[in-house]
Formats: structure tokens, sequence, C-alpha cells
């Protein structure tokens, strides 16, 4: 279901929990969002050689934890011998990497909104959206995410209750059309996108408008409309 925000108060999404403070997609981060206040968290969802979704944005783990390997060639317990952040913050002895079902408890048990984005190693392997939607199906305020239009039209068919959310870009989202995304009942866009022609055309689709790439208060005033029901942001507390 679409999460209403009281008074139009968009909600505040902890982009990759708060990245701007914390190593990104790590239960370190998602705690942090929850301190400063945050109504939600977005992170980001990969499987694992053995099919569990994980919470990494990249397809390996070069960026994170100075290892070649792709996500998708290890199993569940491979993955949590793994060290990420480390090179970012040299004293520390760095996280591992959540599953899914670890951060939909966290949420559950905290109250909080979770925005599930679907990477590349789900749409290629969906046999294994079942279990990501009966997880996500677990809480109240969710909803699934992708620049992907067919994995999210499939997530539609099996899950119509679930809320979609497209990612759109500026060049591959056919902006003369956005009728045709009609499995989507709402639009996330990053902060470059709240400009014409793009935000009259995103507004006028009539669905519900999330930003993500905002990084202060000062970006609240680019609020034009309360379709925008939703900000992403690395710094939420800036925000609450
Ligand atoms: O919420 C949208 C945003 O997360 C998409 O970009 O690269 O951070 O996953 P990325
Ligand atoms: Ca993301």
């Amino acid at each position: 279901m679409a999460i209403e925000s009281p008074n139009y108060r968009p909600l505040v999404f902890a982009h990759r929990g708060a990245s701007g403070v914390c190593f990104e997609n790590t239960m370190s981060a998602f705690k942090e969002a929850l301190r400063q206040g945050a109504d939600g968290i977005e992170l980001d969802v990969q499987l694992t050689a053995d099919g569990v979704p994980v919470i990494i944005h990249d397809k390996d783990l070069n960026r994170v934890a100075g290892i070649r390997n792709p996500v998708s060639t290890l199993t569940l317990s491979e993955l949590k011998e793994v060290k990420v952040g480390r090179k970012f913050f040299r004293k520390f002895n760095g996280h591992q990497i959540p599953t899914l079902s670890e951060v939909v408890s966290f949420c559950a048990i905290n109250h909080l909104a979770l925005n599930i984005e679907l990477k590349e190693t789900v749409s290629e392997r969906p046999e294994y959206l079942r279990d990501i939607l009966d997880m996500a199906l677990l809480l109240d305020q969710v909803h699934i995410s992708s620049f992907d239009a067919g994995i999210l039209e499939q997530v539609k068919m099996m899950e119509p209750s679930l809320e979609i959310a497209f990612l759109v870009k500026k060049k591959t989202t056919d902006w003369d059309d956005l009728g045709k995304y009609k499995f989507a009942d709402g639009f996330h866009l990053s902060k470059s996108l709240m400009q014409e022609p793009y935000l009259s055309k995103l507004k006028n689709s009539g669905k519900i408008l999330r930003v993500y790439g905002v990084t202060g208060k000062e970006d609240s005033v680019l609020n034009p409309s309360p379709s925008i029901i939703g900000w992403i942001t690395d710094y939420p507390g800036r925000f609450t």
C-alpha cells in the first residue's frame, strides 16, 4: 500500500541507511538512520549463489571490500565472512553484509518503512522473487523499486497489493508516454530531474513521487507539489 504522509510532510528515507555518516547498506547505517529519526530506509538487494537476498549495492565486492568476486558466486556463509567498509574507515574492522531477512526484522521491530530496490542479480534470477516478496509482505509500510521495468511488472503481477516504484532515468525512460508504466504506483526521480520538462510530466502522471539525491533541508524548498511524498537521502537527520 502507498504510504501517506500526515499533512503531506514527505517521509524521509535513509539512502543505503544513513550512508552520509556510516558505511552504506550495513546494520550500523540502518541503526543510525533510526537514531536520526528517519521514517524509513532504502536498501539494495542482490542474490548470493545459493539464492539468498542480501543487502549490497554493487554486483561485485571490489568497491566495498577490495575483493573482485561477484556477489552471485558466493554462498551466504562465504559472504558472511567478508568485511565491508574497511578501506573507508581504516581503524575499523569492517561490517558483515546483512540479509534482507535481518533488515526486515529490524524494520518491523522499529516501525520503519522499507524501500527495497531490486538490483541486477534479482532481475537475472526472477525465480527468487517469491522469497523477496514474502519478506516484504511482513511489513505494513514497504515498497519495491527498481530501474528495471520488467522485474517490476513481474512483481505487480505476482503481488498486486505491493506498492511499486519505478526509478525513472533521463535517458532511458519514455518521457512522451509515462502512461505505459502502468505497473508502477509511483516514480522515484533523482534531484537532477526536478526541472522542466521532466517535473511537469511526472506530476501530470498522477503517480506518487519520491526524490533521491537530496542532501539538505534546503532541498525541501524544491518541493512544488504534495505529490512528492518522500525524500531519499544519505543524511536523514537533516530532514527530520
Ligand atoms: O533510491 C534510488 C537510488 O537508490 C538509486 O540509485 O545507485 O543509489 O541505487 P543507487
Ligand atoms: Ca538504491
